[in-house]
């Protein structure tokens, strides 16, 4: 016993060095555009962004409640996580009576269609998805929890069984009237494609999901990471968007580029592997705008390579399923400004009054006793965790919902005892990186794309 203390700073002091080295695995394929100097000469500047209106939705995380909302284990999974499952059949409708009235050229949803990729849940959200908008095309990719799922199950009254997932193909047929029927070319490797949505614009639709590695009764793979082969198909299609003169976007599941100080540290999963190597590459060709998901969160971050002459956005925007239910509007006009708009479920046909204030307390729940789990791994008294997991879960909602403002104290260990003020020591970081917003802002943004300046409008 009288070790304990000793073990315990070893065993925070393992945890802090098994953080750090996330990122393993072998570098990237080398690229065409460092080995040879003269390729970007050759290529002509990239094009302008041509005036268009599209929306981004991600991580609807689908679930048809009559694959259960009751029992032991649907308890045990709602209480563990942050998604208002059961309300996402209505949450998506309630989108959809908002979208469809916005104009639009195309809609992007960045991944996550399903709780668990089962089969019934993409064939319903696929259907549903169609009624988005009268007009303006679809395109997705798959996130994480879409392919290949161990995990796809139904929930009884006794516990859960499992039902169907989708292998690759399926997932690319049941959404061929969402990109992969439209593609200009497809990535033999992942359910990658780059499509046209409108005149003068490449749309690079980016698989980094890692679902070929995810094994029957095992958990899906949250991290991801593009293959060699990937990389090098992905060049190629930079490459000729150059040579054809188009603008591109991008879209992933997975982060860019960090979105907090500590998000590779702590959640490297959310952040794709080598994100350097890939947020240049996509910065080398002229990609300026990355939509992505993943994290749940509204935030927005920018990198600028020292040597390459326009910086890279990664606008993630939140999940349709955990507060603050955001969607996005982006209009890019001719003069090449970017205007960036957020908008909020505040109403569902269950819920007319008070959504927004249960959506926020399911989070807010859900965050409290993953915190209070996590503090009790490390022995923090019960008068510790009280005092703070609130402080914790506070610090993650600012993040969920972006244009976080700092509080004078990020956390107050007073009364805490000695393993909560040890636990803070060295953990203080997270909790300071979730209430530290990167620029530029996250929800309401204009992007100079000629000048490479922004500014943060109020009206509107
Ligand atoms: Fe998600
Ligand atoms: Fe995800």
């Amino acid at each position: 016993m009288r070790n304990r203390p000793i073990a315990l700073i070893l065993f925070f002091i393992a945890c802090i060095f098994c953080a750090n080295c996330g990122k393993s695995g072998p570098d990237p394929a080398s690229f065409r555009y460092p080995q040879d100097p003269q390729l970007s000469h050759r290529l002509p500047q990239p094009a302008d962004y041509p005036a268009v209106r599209f929306i981004v939705l991600t991580d609807p995380h689908y679930y048809h409640p009559g694959l259960g909302t009751s029992g032991p284990d649907f308890a045990r999974y709602i209480q563990e996580d942050r998604k208002m499952l059961a309300l996402s059949d209505e949450i998506l409708e309630a989108a959809a009576s908002e979208i469809q009235t916005q104009p639009a050229d195309f809609i992007l949803i960045c991944g996550d269609m399903t709780k668990d990729g089962e089969r019934i849940n993409h064939q319903r959200v696929a259907e549903k998805i169609s009624r988005l908008h009268p007009t303006a095309d679809i395109y997705v990719v798959p996130g994480n929890h879409d392919v290949r799922n161990p995990e796809a199950v139904r929930y009884t009254n006794e516990g859960s069984r499992p039902v169907a997932t989708v292998e690759p193909g399926e997932f690319s047929r049941i959404y061929s009237a969402y990109g992969y029927d439209d593609a200009i070319a497809r990535d033999p490797a992942s359910l990658s494609y780059v499509a046209e949505p409108v005149d003068g614009l490449w749309l690079f639709a980016l698989d980094s999901c890692l679902w070929r590695e995810n094994e029957p009764g095992g958990h899906p793979v949250v991290n991801g990471r593009f293959s060699d082969s990937t990389l090098k198909w992905l060049e190629d299609m930079l490459i000729q968007a150059r040579e054809n003169n188009k603008a591109a976007i991008a879209m992933m599941h997975h982060g860019l580029v960090a979105h907090y100080p500590g998000n590779e540290k702590y959640y490297g999963e959310y952040v794709v592997d080598h994100s350097e190597t890939i947020a240049r590459l996509l910065t080398a060709y002229g990609v300026r705008l990355v939509f992505t998901g993943h994290f749940h969160a509204q935030d927005i971050t920018v990198k600028q390579f020292a040597d390459l002459p326009n910086p890279v956005f990664d606008i993630e925007t939140g999940s349709l399923v955990t507060w603050p239910c955001p969607w996005r509007k982006i209009t890019i006009s001719a003069d090449q400004t970017c205007t960036i708009e957020s908008r909020f479920i505040k109403a569902i046909d269950s819920m007319p009054e008070g959504f927004a204030d249960y959506a926020r307390n399911f989070a807010l729940e859900g965050t409290l006793g993953l915190a209070r789990d996590a503090l009790e791994k490390y022995h923090v008294s019960e008068n510790g965790m009280d005092l703070l997991a609130p402080q914790i879960a506070e610090a993650y909602l600012a993040h969920l919902a972006g244009d976080e403002k700092q509080p004078d104290t990020v956390i107050s260990t007073k009364g805490t005892g000695i393993m909560g003020r040890l636990v803070v020591f060295f953990q203080k970081d997270l909790v300071e990186g979730w209430w530290t917003d990167l620029p530029p802002a996250d929800n309401r943004l204009v992007i100079d794309l000629e000048t490479n300046s922004w500014q943060q409008p109020d009206d509107f």
